[in-house]
């Protein structure tokens, strides 16, 4: 039975994907992102897809419903079981917190803990505004410290093309922050209250968040 089982919390930008990237590799967890999944679905144009598109790109949640169903056929493989979960951008609103708790009772998940990341909103906006993706691998890049920009190939895989994602554009990054202050930060309070929480300081350069990061896990 797995015995760690990571959600990676915090504001849009805080670097939950860059991290997880990491944490992938270095821990073999299995990498459940819900923005990516939710991307992949609506860039295949499926039914989810479709759905959750219109949300996405206002900057708001997708509704709990939908989500919870992810996550909870997901987190029934057996891979999660033996390997772990790292849960990035799930959950976020207290329903879905809720929801894990009891999937994460039913399946007998152990040693969860919570990492949330915080910064800035000044150091979020820039980080956000400066994101550029691979379509191909996801790998997250930053115009300012990789020097890449649109159309670039990827550096990271065959063929990939950076793009900028369509939720990154300066009105809905901040419709994005607004919804997480109402509906996800209650969740710092939810997990605190149940000793699971590990608060970590993400403004610093990437490698020395990644070091704070390791060092809760050990
Ligand atoms: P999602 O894809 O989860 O977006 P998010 O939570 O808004 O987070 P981001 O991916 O924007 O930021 P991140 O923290 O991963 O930062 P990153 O590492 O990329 O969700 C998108 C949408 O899907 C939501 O708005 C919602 O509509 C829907 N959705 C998803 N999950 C849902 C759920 N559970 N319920 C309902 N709806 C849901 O870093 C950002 C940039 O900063 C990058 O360029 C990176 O290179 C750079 N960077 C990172 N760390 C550092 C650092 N330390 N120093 C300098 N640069 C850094």
């Amino acid at each position: 039975m797995a015995e760690r089982n990571v959600i990676l919390l915090g504001p849009p930008g805080v670097g939950k994907g860059t991290h997880a990237e990491r944490l992938v590799e270095d821990y073999g967890l299995v990498h459940l992102s819900t923005g990516n999944i939710l991307r992949e679905a609506a860039a295949a144009g499926t039914e989810l897809g479709n759905k959750a598109k219109a949300y996405m790109d206002a900057g708001e949640l997708v509704p709990d419903e939908l989500v919870i169903g992810i996550i909870r056929d997901r987190l029934a493989e057996d891979d999660i079981k033996q390997r772990g979960v790292l849960l990035d951008g799930f959950p976020r609103t207290i329903a879905q917190a809720e929801a894990l708790a009891e999937v994460v009772a039913q399946l007998q998940l152990t040693g969860l803990l919570v990492i949330n990341l915080s910064a800035s909103d000044e150091v979020l906006i820039r980080r956000l505004s400066g994101r550029r993706m691979c379509d191909t691998c996801d790998a997250i890049f930053n115009v300012d410290r990789d020097g890449v920009d649109v159309g670039d190939d990827c550096s990271e895989c065959e063929g990939g093309k950076l793009y900028q994602r369509s939720d990154d554009k300066p009105e809905t990054i901040a419709e994005r922050l607004r919804t997480y202050y109402e509906q996800t930060a209650p969740l710092i309070g939810y997990y605190t209250q149940r000793g699971l929480l590990i608060d970590i300081d993400g403004s610093a350069e990437a490698d020395e968040v990644y070091e704070r990061v390791t060092a809760s896990l050990t």
